[in-house]
């Protein structure tokens, strides 16, 4: 059996699989944002090993109310067909990377969008960066997944992101890690 059903932090949200009505979240503020609380204190002794490595990080985007994340999902929307897509594609292409809200992680507290210092944005280009290669192998031991990797959208709902990392606590994240599996599987294994 894997992790404890218990745990509050491997509760699943994504594609028609919203936040609990009754979540109840403690926000810390943390680098100009918020996360929920033993996420922040994880994140915050993530990023000081990191800056101890040589590595800066940079938490650009973490807890979103619904309605923030209505708007960046309707930014997404136009941004896109400002660039030339028709409305059909846009809102197709925004399905795949912008979560509808209460149903993105970021709802939660439990999500972190990481990137370099001089990244205002996210990038796929991130993967190519040390502060990435840092967090491949360090981010476990802080309990935090990349929870979109590459090559699982038909698993997971959405394109690859080398900058979300979700909580779930360090003996979950071990586990997921070391078997190169996503939180579906993970849980759907644990149901087993
Ligand atoms: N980009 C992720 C899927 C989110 O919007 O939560
Ligand atoms: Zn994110």
């Amino acid at each position: 059996m894997n992790g404890n059903s218990d745990n509050r932090y491997l509760m699943l949200v994504g594609k028609g699989k919203p936040i609990p009505a009754d979540l109840e979240i403690t926000l810390e503020e943390i680098y100009g944002t918020q996360l929920e609380k033993n996420a922040a204190f994880m994140l915050r002794q993530m990023f000081e090993a990191a800056e101890k490595d040589g590595i800066q990080l940079k938490l650009l985007s973490g807890y979103r109310s619904p309605e923030y994340q209505q708007e960046v999902f309707d930014r997404s929307v136009r941004q896109r067909v400002d660039s030339g897509m028709s409305y059909e594609e846009a809102l197709a292409e925004t399905e795949i990377n912008v979560a509808r809200p209460y149903e993105s992680e970021h709802n939660t507290g439990l999500a972190a969008d990481i990137v370099t210092p001089d990244d205002y944005d996210v990038f796929e280009e991130f993967e190519n960066t040390p502060q990435f290669e840092w967090l491949q192998r360090n981010a476990a031991n802080y309990g935090f997944i990349l929870r979109y990797p590459k090559g699982r959208t038909d698993i997971t709902g959405y394109i690859y992101e080398p900058w979300h990392y979700r909580y779930v606590g360090p003996y979950d994240a071990q586990r997921i890690e070391n078997r190169d599996i996503t939180l579906e599987e993970y849980l759907s294994e644990a149901r087993e």
